[in-house]
């Protein structure tokens, strides 16, 4: 190409490589938008008038070159983090999912599974419904996009009236924890299932597989809810003497009718005196209400001590099992973590992403180390 020259001084060269430039602009803006709308792009670069460009290879080049960075960004982050977009790609549709309960404005269940969900890509989001009432959220449950739910206090014993059916472990715990939505054929069913003893019963097959130590004998403390998720979980994990203590006998009475026909508890009239040694003791009271002067004399020989209240994070039970360091402690932050664990592989049929949860749960703690939560492990 020859290089006239202009009566301002500037060559042809110079207003071609102008227009290059606009046009590879151009181009640049076609791949950004096609990212929005796919075909949009192809159709916008066909309706511009060819004439307009100097070289419609200019327009093109950065357009490919554009569009083949995006797609290797838009692969590595797939890869690496899931993307809503990938899931839609893969027939996954929009879930919510819940977690029904009464003074629970303060649940760090939604952190434990937004985390994951957002790690897996899939499309779901998970809130707290603050409900004096199981009746007051049940609309939610019949909702198509409803993915399913966590259930605590008051509702354990009542949400079963919006099941179709219930596990074999919800029925025998007489408690339902988690609602989690199937099909049988066409129709959607909501099946109630129980992750409370499960977490539970992980965490102490773990102990015993990591420690080989005998774990023949269990104490449990308090007989509500939590507890006959903690009876169960050592009656699952093979230990054979099983010990109840609480406050009121006849709630303990009641929680070991429960199970008559299963296992048999021994209901002690207090933590004195205990009739052998203990391997493992789970307490199942609000920790405000205890002392750790009151246990004292539960911690010796060694084992596994589990409590389930979770507030503070270090509770009189297990400062008292502490002083024997013989003892493993176990928080009920780890428990609550075990058990939403399997709460996500029943929701989402995936193994949990433990690490990206509980630097979550650190995150949302300020950043502060949490003693005794391990990612792999104890867990
Ligand atoms: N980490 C987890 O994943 C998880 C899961 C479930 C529960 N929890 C926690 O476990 C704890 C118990 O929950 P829950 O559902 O079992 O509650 P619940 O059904 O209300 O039972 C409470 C238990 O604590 C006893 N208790 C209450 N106040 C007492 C006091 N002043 N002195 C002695 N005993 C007292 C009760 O004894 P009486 O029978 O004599 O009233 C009963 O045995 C709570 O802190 C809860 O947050 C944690």
């Amino acid at each position: 190409m020859h290089a006239h020259i202009l009566p301002s001084g500037i060559t042809l060269k110079h207003v071609e490589a102008r227009q290059a430039k606009a046009i590879a602009v151009l181009g640049t803006m076609f791949a950004i938008f096609s990212r929005l709308v796919p075909s949009g792009s192809a159709l916008l670069l066909i309706d511009v008038p060819v004439p307009f460009y100097a070289d419609l290879r200019f327009a093109v080049f950065p357009y490919l070159v554009t569009l083949f960075l995006h797609h290797i960004l838009a692969l590595y982050s797939e890869i690496r983090m899931g993307s809503y977009a990938e899931s839609q790609d893969r027939g996954i549709l929009p879930k919510q999912f819940h977690i029904f309960g009464n003074g629970i404005s303060f649940s760090i269940s939604p952190i434990i599974h937004n985390a994951g969900f957002r790690h897996d890509g899939l499309p779901y989001t998970y809130d707290i419904q603050e409900s004096r009432n199981i009746d007051e959220v049940a609309h939610l449950i019949s909702r198509d996009e409803f993915g399913g739910a966590s259930v605590t206090m008051p509702h354990k014993l009542q949400v079963h009236k919006y099941c179709d059916r219930e596990s074999e472990t919800a029925k025998s715990i007489g408690a339902i924890n988690t609602l989690v939505v199937g099909y049988d054929g066409a129709n959607r069913t909501i099946t109630g299932e129980n992750t409370d003893w499960s977490g539970l019963h992980a965490i102490i097959n773990n102990y015993k597989t990591r420690s080989g130590k005998k774990m023949d004998a269990g104490l449990v403390i308090g007989a509500g809810g939590a507890s006959r998720a903690a009876l169960y979980a050592m009656y699952r994990a093979g230990i054979r003497t099983i010990y109840l203590v609480n406050r009121t006998f006849s709630r303990a009475e009641s929680v070991r009718e429960t199970f008559k026909d299963l296992f048999s508890v021994t209901i002690l009239q207090n933590l004195r005196g205990l009739p052998q040694d203990i391997h493992v003791i789970i307490g199942t009271i609000p920790a405000h209400v205890t002392t750790e002067e009151q246990y004292h004399n539960l911690f010796g020989g060694c084992g596994l001590c589990i409590d389930m209240s979770y507030k503070p994070r270090q509770t009189p039970l297990l400062k008292a099992a502490k002083r024997n360091s013989e003892w493993e402690t176990i928080t009920g932050l780890q428990v609550l973590l075990a058990q939403a664990f399997d709460q996500y592989r029943l929701w989402t049929g995936k193994e949990p992403p433990r690490k990206v949860i509980v630097d979550a749960i650190i995150a949302h703690e300020g950043g502060q180390n949490i003693e005794n939560i391990e990612v792999e492990g104890k867990l």
